[in-house]
């Protein structure tokens, strides 16, 4: 088996093939003096099974994966696994309003289209979009490394920003043997929400908040601070995707949390916790 590691994801591709123990090629990417990506994979014929790792996001990046895929199609790679650890215009995954793109399930359809065997994600936002793939999908969900990495670290209450995200905090929670509870969330606009006053008791405890994405960080900073108007001793978070838009990081550093953490499937200095050994075991098991 041969791994490959796109523009996005280098660290995280180079700690799945150590986990697999199989040899691992970087792809060298770049862009035309037009703005067009041009990548390229050195290498000999695979004859090989092949596991790209790559995410589809900004569009630059989606782009590239499509020319991996095609890269490796004319290498003759045996079977194609497409390790996608954020998969990009995922939360548009159906119509809002008349007249919109279904954008999760079209792209989808446009990977499936160049070609692959078995696509695997990350706390992807809906599973269902992924059924728009013809071939095997797994997506896989990031509360046990989440659970490991604070196992030790004095949580005592594990939290979802809205009722939609409660299983991930009763997962995590479950796994830390700690109690679980989940706040509620209205959305008022693409940059803001409105947080109900936390009705659980909060005070001097230790809170963890858990959330598939941060992107611009208005959720979790609005829940920081509904917890910390209710007594919270600490508030953390930890998501899957660290999006970290509009200086999100910066925010967040100047809010009423004490620790923002998230996994790797986006490099940030906020990635400290490693999918590698997840996703490895996946692709293990085939
Ligand atoms: C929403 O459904 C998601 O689970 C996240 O809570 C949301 O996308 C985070 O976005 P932001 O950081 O911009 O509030």
């Amino acid at each position: 088996m041969i791994v490959i590691g796109g523009s996005t994801s280098e660290v995280l591709a180079k700690q799945i093939a150590d986990e697999l123990g199989c040899r691992y090629i970087q792809a060298g990417t770049r862009k035309f003096p037009d703005g067009e990506v041009y990548t390229r994979v050195e290498s000999e014929d695979f004859n090989d099974d092949v596991v790209i790792v790559q995410n589809t996001f900004p569009d630059d990046k989606l782009v590239e994966m499509f020319l991996l895929q095609d890269i490796v199609k004319g290498l003759k790679a045996k079977k194609v696994t497409l390790v996608i650890p954020y998969f990009g215009y995922a939360r548009q995954d159906r119509l809002f309003n008349p007249g919109e793109p279904a954008s999760a399930i079209l792209m989808c359809k446009l990977l499936d289209s160049v070609g692959c065997d078995h696509v695997i994600t990350i706390d992807i936002h809906k599973e269902a979009v992924l059924d728009a793939f013809t071939c095997k999908h797994t997506d896989l969900k990031a509360a046990p490394v989440i659970a490991d990495y604070f196992k030790d670290k004095g949580i005592d209450l594990v939290l979802s920003p809205d009722i939609g995200a409660a299983n991930r905090a009763k997962d995590v929670g479950e796994r830390m043997g700690k109690d679980y509870d989940h706040l509620n969330k209205t959305r008022l606009s693409g940059t803001e929400v409105k947080i109900a006053p936390a009705t659980m008791d909060c005070k001097d405890k230790n809170i963890l908040i858990v959330d598939d994405m941060i992107s611009t960080g208005g959720t979790i900073m609005t829940a920081a601070q509904a917890l910390r108007d209710a007594g919270a001793k600490s508030v953390s978070v930890a998501c899957t995707h660290g999006v970290f838009v509009n200086n999100a990081i910066e925010k967040l550093t100047h809010s009423a949390l004490d620790k923002v953490l998230c996994c790797n499937t986006l490099e940030s200095s906020q990635s400290e916790i490693s999918v590698a050994k997840l996703v490895a075991d996946a692709i293990r098991k085939g």
